[in-house]
């Protein structure tokens, strides 16, 4: 029987579902401490991802941290950016934007944002979304890769530098008046093994 590529039947579902988890508890022994969750997809925007991500930025931010939706259309519209999105069971589950722009010859890449929905941080998301913005910026050609991020978010925080980031210092009343946020930079390296391709689907352990 040939299977029509887009959505499965029920019967094709519950089948593969099936396949699925035999595979997996044949795979990894039982262990209470483990739970294997549905892979997360990993690909570039399309315009119709608007609304989901969109629900994802009023979901993560309050304004004034919240980018407008008009400003939020005029950046994943941009040639010269690069929009990944995650994406699990068929939902979006984070994305990450990021542009790039020349200066005196020199291309430099500038992350704007990178969000994981509440229900699906700590696996690995945001750290992969990270990676897949990177290799799009070196890609572009950039060989520096930067960001602002409020003081007060220490998971990001913790992203970045364990990502490779370097505090460059403060910018005071950034987001608000006495809210300052972190500069962030990283040098990309011109080749990486590990560069993602543009869409991969990669199976998480949670
Ligand atoms: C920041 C954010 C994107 C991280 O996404 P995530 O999918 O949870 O991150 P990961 O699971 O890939 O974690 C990678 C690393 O980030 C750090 N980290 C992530 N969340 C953390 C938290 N709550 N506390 C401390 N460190 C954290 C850890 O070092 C972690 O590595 P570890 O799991 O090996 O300890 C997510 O918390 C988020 O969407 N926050 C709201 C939006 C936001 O603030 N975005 C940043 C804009 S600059």
């Amino acid at each position: 029987m040939l299977l029509k590529c887009g959505r499965p039947t029920l019967a094709a579902s519950l089948f593969l579902r099936l396949g699925w988890e035999i595979l997996i508890s044949r795979s990894f022994p039982a262990d209470p401490q483990i739970r294997y969750s549905c892979p997360v997809l990993y690909r570039l925007y399309k315009p119709e991802d608007f609304a989901a991500l969109y629900a994802i930025e009023e979901a993560c931010f309050q304004p004034p941290f919240r980018f407008g939706r008009w400003y939020m259309r005029q950046i994943v519209d941009n040639p010269d950016s690069a929009t990944w999105i995650a994406e699990k069971d068929g939902r979006m589950a984070g994305f990450a934007i990021v542009e790039w722009v020349q200066d005196e010859g020199a291309t430099f890449a500038y992350i704007q944002t990178i969000e994981v929905a509440a229900g699906e941080r700590r696996q690995g998301v945001g750290d992969e979304l990270l990676r897949r913005v990177e290799a799009s910026a070196r890609a572009a050609g950039a060989r520096t890769i930067w960001l602002h991020v409020d003081v007060e978010n220490s998971a990001a925080i913790r992203l970045y530098e364990q990502s490779g980031y370097a505090s460059q210092g403060r910018a005071e009343h950034y987001y608000a008046r006495n809210r300052a946020a972190v500069v962030y930079t990283k040098k990309l390296a011109q080749s990486d093994p590990g560069a993602a391709s543009p869409a991969i689907a990669f199976f998480g352990l949670v």
